[in-house]
């Protein structure tokens, strides 16, 4: 009886969770998507400062926590919030480009370098190297940049 409980609210919680995603709209994907870098915006610049400008003292926990943080939005499922009617041809308050869903393979393929240098970030953050950081960090933004050159409007 116990585990058909915990069943029924595992199905029921993993129904909502598609139900709510279904009927995220539009501009709530745009919105989300847009918190989504920036927040990895703000992380990314936490980095920046600690590791390759040097500005800020160098703080491992802190570029660790940044890594971490950059490398979850990264593998949370951003996808989900590109739906074919969310680009700027289309929608409002948008910079995608729809080349975006013009060109698949490119945009599998930039999006999957980018979770791959975002995920070498988080191991090379937990080992607290300076110099690994700051060159794995340049990898990151070089990621970014590519999805921006191709898919986002200046
Ligand atoms: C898979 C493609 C892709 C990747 C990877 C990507 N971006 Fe973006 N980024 C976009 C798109 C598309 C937009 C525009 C979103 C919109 O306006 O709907 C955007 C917008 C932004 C914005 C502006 C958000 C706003 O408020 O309008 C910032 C800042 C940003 N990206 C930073 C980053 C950083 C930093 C990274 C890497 C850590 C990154 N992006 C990785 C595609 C990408």
């Amino acid at each position: 009886m116990k585990t058909t409980g915990i069943l029924t609210t595992a199905m029921f919680s993993l129904a909502f969770a598609g139900t709510s995603l279904a009927q995220m709209d539009v501009e709530d994907q745009i919105e989300a998507r847009q918190a989504a870098y920036q927040f990895m915006s703000w992380n990314m610049g936490k980095i920046k400062a600690q590791a390759v400008d040097e500005e800020v003292e160098f703080n491992a926990q802190q570029i660790m926590a940044a890594a971490n943080a950059i490398a979850a939005t990264a593998n949370s499922g951003l996808g989900a919030l590109y739906s074919p009617d969310s680009s700027m041809d289309k929608a409002d308050d948008t910079r995608l480009k729809p080349e975006f869903f013009e060109q698949p393979e490119k945009a599998r393929e930039v999006g999957g370098n980018f979770v791959r240098e975002a995920n070498k970030l988080q191991e090379v953050a937990a080992n607290g190297d300076k110099a690994a950081i700051a060159e794995q960090f340049a990898a990151v933004g070089k990621s970014c940049k590519a999805c921006h050159d191709n898919f986002r409007a200046d």
